[in-house]
């Protein structure tokens, strides 16, 4: 993409590893994702590293959509740079949801209810997320209707009952830290999953509850 294309905007966020900006594309309300080179890696690894997780992230926010899960669309992507232009959703995060004591019990259940339910469909599709924290699960019409899962480049395609547990396990752990009645949460959120994934969500969920035991025992 060429720059002119990217009309440029203030960082919204500064992870660990990327850098996203509000910009337009081509008109259209977007974010700029851009994985900076990391200096205390050996340049060719720190290449190799970005470009691969750009990749992943493009190609699974594509798989992720045939699947009927919602994730921004991919305007662009510069293997060169490492970036990739998304479709802007607006709307808070499943984080800010949790956090916001305005926010009823009835609510929240709806929406861990529908963010089940998109990452049973997301598994049942073999995809694991890879980095499942509340901040990359947006509600872009509000906690009533369907989320989008943003940041699937440490997913992982045709994945085994191991990574699809993690998952699981790390949507618990969320859930407990973020909000004070994570016990209804975890409920409604396991019900949306089981309608996801119908056939699966028994095998993942014992799965989770093993690497829960295996973690404390640690
Ligand atoms: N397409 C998008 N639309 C709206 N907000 C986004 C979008 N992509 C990222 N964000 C915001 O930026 C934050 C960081 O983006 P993310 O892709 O998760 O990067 P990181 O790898 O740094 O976690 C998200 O938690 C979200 O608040
Ligand atoms: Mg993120």
């Amino acid at each position: 993409m060429a720059d002119a294309e990217v009309a440029d905007g203030a960082p919204v966020s500064r992870g660990a590893e990327a850098t996203v900006r509000a910009v337009e594309w081509m008109g259209l309300p977007a974010m700029l994702k851009e994985r900076e080179p990391k200096r205390y890696r050996p340049k060719a690894l720190d290449e190799r590293l970005r470009k691969e997780r750009t990749r992943t992230e493009a190609r699974l926010l594509v798989d992720a959509r045939r699947l009927g899960v919602r994730t921004p669309i991919v305007y662009d992507l510069d293997l060169v740079r490492q970036r990739i232009v998304l479709e802007r959703l607006d709307g808070p995060t499943l984080k800010e949801l949790l956090e916001d004591p305005a926010q009823s019990a009835e609510t929240l259940g709806a929406a861990v209810r529908s963010f089940g339910t998109a990452l049973g469909r997301l598994h049942a599709g073999g995809i694991a997320h890879g980095d499942l924290t509340s901040s990359n699960v947006i509600f872009p019409t509000g906690p009533a209707g369907a989320p989008a899962l943003l940041d699937l480049s440490m997913g992982t395609r045709n994945a085994g009952v191991e990574e699809l547990g993690i998952d699981l396990h790390l949507v618990e752990e969320d859930l407990k830290a973020l909000h004070p009645k994570a016990d209804a949460l975890q409920r409604a959120f396991l019900e949306g999953y089981a309608v996801g994934n119908p056939t699966g969500a028994a095998q993942v969920r014992a799965r989770a509850k093993a690497i829960k035991g295996r973690v404390r025992y640690a």
